[in-house]
């Protein structure tokens, strides 16, 4: 069944073709015999009948009503599901110390709310995304990564699952040597504190250009790097302050984008006890070799190719970690699923380790999914210059705030333009992400993005402001009852527009929406029905006028409105956006 009023749809609410079922006897027939049978229903209010295709009508007042109704019951009047009394996550009581905070006025503020369902009720999973390297650059992949596994996130929860956001870091490896010995040189523990991220890279790229013409650095590092390996104090005690300050900074910047984490991981957390606990299985399990002291698991038999799970100098791997801390993590969390969200060019290393999981025989290897994605080109600040995500975002906020101030009376009307356009700024790097299929790659493109025109961020939240200020306007002439008197109060019959009838149907299709985006795990399911929806608002405005209306029927269309905002709103904090009340 499709809804929606285009070619074939123009007949009704719902058109089906017949054919598709296989029925015995000409469609057309049975067709016709269906309509011709039909008696009006309180939600139905016609069948009919064109060659091989059906159709049907809804009753429009119980429709409006029934759907306004819902909107507004669950948006204002169920109460919030103690949801962590439930949660499978916090039964297990882990005292996790570097769990985030909630953010404040929590951006799917209602677990329950229209659009949610309860599909998932009594399942748990894990999220693993954004996953940047501590010393090198936040690059586009983790800002993928972050964005689109925000979102699966908060989509999981919308279908009733219990959901952990664990961001991997990658925080293990030579490069903390590397890092060590360029501390030496150029650190400053001032800088330090005040920036891990920025002083720590600087240092890297100054030790790193060093390195290219000695190569003592790099024996050096190796040797820290050993120690670290062995829990030598000083190593890990050095590599635990870079660690502790960088994730300090990150905080910050993910509190900026409205998201958090339960857990922060990484591959330092992976333990050596687990690691040589899936190394001596897998040994013992004949899928390994052994060449030129290394060891290796061939895959080749699954076109996965041959993979490196131990280096002839017994130090240990990226794989081995993901494979012994996939592990670790079943056992400590007993989660039914788990996502990694992780850039397409890893394709083969997340195929090869779920593969060596399964061939260990891991009952809830086929649990593990890998959602990836495709690559961004160019991002970068408009000169040129960027390297990491903030100044992404501060640019992207300053030609925000450049475009409100164009326009001196509202830009006086906003309470704090700051925040405002820095919201501008996030939304419109985000819906550039979120806008197409994932496994596409796109161009990072300022004028685009920016833009308050065609499917854009800032178009999103001027539909948004734009709904806020409906009410605002209309205030004192017209005021809505409180919730819950609303749907006695109100009647929905004077929507006699076809506009408003397609409003009520679209909005009434969201909840599906949501189940759809389920599905295909794709952000863009959600950002189009957002568009679809700001769209025809837009195209709304002439015909369902509020001011100077009389008074019933300027509230039932005020009620139209209101309930669109709470749906868009919805959408966009299903995207990790907060929407915004004034621009
Ligand atoms: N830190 C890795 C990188 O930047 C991504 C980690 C992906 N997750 C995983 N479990 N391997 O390439």
């Amino acid at each position: 069944m499709e809804s929606g009023k285009t070619g074939k749809q123009a007949l009704g609410d719902f058109v089906v073709a017949l054919a598709r079922f296989r029925l015995k006897g000409k469609p057309q027939e049975l067709a016709e015999k269906l309509a011709a049978e039909f008696k009006p229903t309180p939600y139905l209010a016609e069948i009919g009948a064109s060659g091989a295709f059906v159709y049907f009508n809804l009753q429009t007042e119980a429709l409006f009503r029934t759907v306004l109704d819902q909107i507004n019951t669950q948006t204002h009047l169920t109460p919030d599901e103690d949801h962590s009394a439930l949660s499978h996550f916090a039964n297990l009581s882990l005292s996790d110390a570097g769990a985030d905070k909630l953010p404040e006025g929590l951006s799917l503020a209602k677990k329950n709310g229209y659009g949610t369902n309860k599909s998932g009720k009594g399942k748990s999973v894990i999220v693993e995304f954004s996953s940047p390297n501590i010393a090198k650059p936040f690059h586009a992949g983790h800002l993928r990564s972050t964005i689109i596994g925000a979102f699966l996130a908060n989509l999981y929860e919308a279908n009733g699952w219990d959901v952990l956001r664990m961001n991997y870091l990658g925080d293990w490896g030579k490069q903390f040597g590397i890092l060590a010995v360029g501390f030496e040189r150029y650190g400053s523990e001032e800088e330090l504190e005040k920036d891990a991220i920025t002083h720590l890279y600087d240092v890297y790229v100054k030790i790193n250009k060093d390195g290219e013409t000695d190569e003592s650095i790099h024996d050096r590092a190796r040797e820290f790097f050993v120690k670290m390996e062995a829990g030598d104090e000083h190593a890990v005690g050095l590599w635990k302050k870079f660690r502790d300050l960088s994730i300090v900074k990150y905080k910050e910047t993910y509190a900026r984008l409205n998201i958090w984490f339960n857990v922060y991981s990484g591959e330092s957390q992976v333990s050596q006890e687990a690691q040589k606990h899936a190394l001596d299985q897998l040994q013992g399990s004949g899928i390994v070799e052994e060449s030129q002291g290394a060891l290796i698991v061939d895959l080749k038999k699954y076109k996965l190719e041959k993979t490196i799970v131990r280096k002839k100098d017994g130090t240990s791997v990226y794989i081995t970690r993901d494979i012994a801390g996939a592990a670790e993590r079943f056992d400590k969390y007993n989660f039914d699923k788990m996502v990694y969200v992780v850039a397409s060019q890893q394709d083969l290393h997340l195929a090869q380790f779920f593969k060596v999981l399964d061939l260990m025989g891991y009952p809830w290897a086929n649990t593990l999914q890998h959602v990836n994605f495709g690559m961004v080109q160019g991002m970068s600040t408009r000169k040129g210059t960027a390297v990491f995500l903030e100044q992404i975002l501060d640019e992207s906020k300053r030609v925000m705030h450049e475009v409100m101030q164009k326009n001196e009376e509202k830009y006086k009307a906003i309470e704090d333009p700051q925040y405002t356009s820095d919201k501008l700024g996030i939304t419109a790097v985000k819906v550039q992400d979120m806008s197409g299929k994932r496994i596409n790659n796109y161009e990072f493109k300022w004028e685009r993005m920016t833009s308050f025109e065609g499917d854009t961020g800032p178009y999103l939240q001027y539909a948004h402001v734009r709904l806020s200020s409906v009410e605002r306007k209309n205030a004192p002439a017209v005021v809505l009852p409180p919730p819950a008197e609303r749907s006695a109060a109100i009647n929905v019959a004077l929507l006699s527009e076809p506009k408003a009838r397609e409003v009520i149907l679209l909005l009434a299709s969201y909840p599906d929406v949501v189940k759809a985006a389920f599905k295909s795990f794709e952000p863009a399911t959600i950002c189009t029905y957002a568009f679809r929806l700001s769209h025809v608002i837009s195209s709304a405005w002439e015909t369902l006028i509020v001011k100077g209306q009389p008074h019933d029927l300027a509230l039932a269309r005020l009620w139209l409105y209101v309930s669109a905002k709470d749906v868009l709103g919805n959408a966009l904090r299903l995207l990790t956006l907060q929407p915004l009340d004034r621009m």
